[in-house]
């Protein structure tokens, strides 16, 4: 099968620039530049290798280097930023440090003819982010674009097949990236770009099935896409040596715990084990108010839930998660600030009671994982499913978690999801469901005054939940919700809608 090396040089762009290949049809490999040398890339047979971005300065001793062999194998490379900088160091060439400061952002680029840009205008907006720039190519290189501030922001020596870009070609952000991977890919490299998600799926069940071999394995089912997506292909790789607990946190929305069942008990019978653990998880909650405590308290608690279920199967060697890429950048795994802790990565005690921790979603994207759901037949509104974060209700509550307010959340998200449905919103948003703030304010009902809570109500529009932009619903959905909100549940007297993006705002309030 032809696959493409992506080599890591630590840029925070690596899984993205994977991501894209695949996007094309063709499988993408990561590697840590350490891990690899020249002689075993050419054994592996990879039809081109592209160099990440990286934060370092080529010319930091500290700085992740390569052997230069590489650039004699015959294979084509793509270096991109930190890579291009690097290719230029290795073939010769010279890299400067920024005048001023460097070029950050949405940039101008002209492009020459030739088959890395066909198809590409010659002017074209790119983007960039970078401090030091190429002042002068490798011998045999050719400049190939330029932007203001950068004389030479593409280059290629045609004769090895070897090319730089200063700017990311991976972001959506560079208008004609797409096309650039596609002619690297295609024109360059050769591809043919018969790489689909079937064999993906064949590839990662032969994996799992490698790694399990003999293995018990229990998996922490949440019904959202990632685990059920998770759980169908450990099934197919180790069918009933795999047990599913589903566990009820007591944070979940109304109607939820009855849906999984539902849905899961005929696919895996009495390998699925429903917990009702609602008790022990809103005690431990109690009166804790600060978001990353109760993110923390639930990892915890789910964890040792499913220990104790797991000792009650005798002994199981491997605990299975349905995380996914965004949650392990955005729990500040490897070099990335930390911005939550999702709970089945970040939250994890250091001290879990299995032999080992599977994670066969952890490269993928959500999209991507959508369609890995298709390909292995997951029904449809279940692949469809709009996310719902393992902590459930409890980072919709701001402040204390109450059975109370457990319960009014649960309503007023339970009308704000039925009103959606029946208004048909076009775009549909990509997750949307309400929160109770702890902000009070007043208001009358009847000829009273009242003094009640305020219900935010978020929708969102997203790829990949990375970034995502607040949905424009139409004001009749808005106006059912708001007022059958304030009318059917008690206490509440605002409703108000987030119009924030994420960045700066994240999906959820904690
Ligand atoms: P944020 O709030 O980080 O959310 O912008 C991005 C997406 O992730 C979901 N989310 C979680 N999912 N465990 C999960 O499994 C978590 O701890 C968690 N926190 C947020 C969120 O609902 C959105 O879809």
């Amino acid at each position: 099968m032809e696959k493409i090396l992506v080599l890591d040089f630590g840029g925070q762009y690596n899984q993205l620039i994977a991501r894209r290949v695949r996007d094309q049809h063709v499988y993408a490999e990561i590697k840590p530049c350490w891990k690899i040398s020249p002689a075993e890339i050419r054994e592996a047979g990879y039809k081109g290798v592209i160099f990440t971005g990286g934060p370092n300065s080529v010319y930091d001793p500290a700085s992740p280097h390569y052997d230069p062999a590489v650039m004699e194998l015959g294979i084509p490379i793509l270096g991109i930023c930190y890579g291009d900088q690097l290719l230029t160091w290795m073939g010769g060439g010279e890299v400067s440090p920024a005048a001023q400061a460097g070029e950050y952002g949405k940039t101008e680029l002209s492009v020459e003819e030739h088959p890395l840009f066909r198809g590409v205008p010659r002017t074209s907006i790119c983007w960039m982010s970078h401090r030091d720039y190429i002042s002068k190519p490798p011998v045999g290189f050719k400049t190939l674009a330029a932007t203001a501030h950068c004389p030479c922001a593409a280059m290629g020596d045609d004769s090895r097949k070897l090319y730089g870009v200063q700017f990311h070609p991976e972001v959506t952000h560079t208008e004609y990236g797409g096309a650039i991977l596609h002619n690297f890919l295609f024109e360059i490299c050769g591809c043919a770009g018969d790489w689909s998600m079937e064999n993906y799926a064949d590839r990662a069940v032969e994996a799992l099935r490698e790694k399990l071999a003999g293995k018990t394995v229990l998996l922490a089912l949440s019904g959202g896409v990632d685990s059920s997506v998770a759980a169908l292909l450990l099934h197919r790789a180790v069918g009933e040596r795999l047990t599913c607990v589903f566990v009820d946190h007591g944070l979940l929305r109304k109607g939820e715990a009855k849906l999984v069942e539902d849905t899961f008990r005929p696919l895996f019978g009495d390998k699925l084990i429903c917990v009702d653990a609602s008790e022990r998880f809103l005690t431990a909650l109690a009166g804790v108010t600060e978001p990353e405590r109760k993110r923390k308290i639930i990892g915890e608690a789910f964890i040792r839930v499913f220990e104790a279920e797991a000792k009650k199967l005798g002994h199981v060697n491997a605990l299975a998660q349905g995380t996914i890429y965004p949650d392990v950048i955005e729990s500040g795994k490897g070099d990335s600030a930390v911005i939550k802790s999702h709970h089945n990565v970040g939250g994890l005690p250091d001290v879990i009671d299995f032999d080992e921790l599977v994670e066969p979603l952890r490269e993928l994207f959500k999209d991507e994982v959508r369609r890995l759901g298709e390909t292995l037949g997951l029904p449809h509104e279940l692949v469809w499913r709009q996310p719902f974060p393992g902590p459930g209700l409890a980072v919709r509550i701001l402040g204390e978690i109450t059975r109370d307010k457990l319960s009014r959340l649960q309503e007023a998200d339970a009308i704000f999801r039925e009103e959606i449905a029946a208004g048909h919103p076009d775009p549909m948003p990509d997750q949307y469901f309400a929160v109770l703030t702890d902000a009070r304010s007043v208001g009358v009902i009847g000829d009273g005054r009242a003094y009640g809570d305020t219900v935010a109500l978020r929708a969102v529009s997203t790829d990949d939940f990375m970034t995502a932009a607040w949905t424009r619903l139409p004001y009749e959905v808005l106006e059912r919700a708001s007022s059958r909100i304030t009318n059917e549940v008690p206490g509440v007297t605002r409703v108000v809608y987030d119009i924030s993006s994420k960045p700066p705002a994240t999906v959820e309030w904690e």
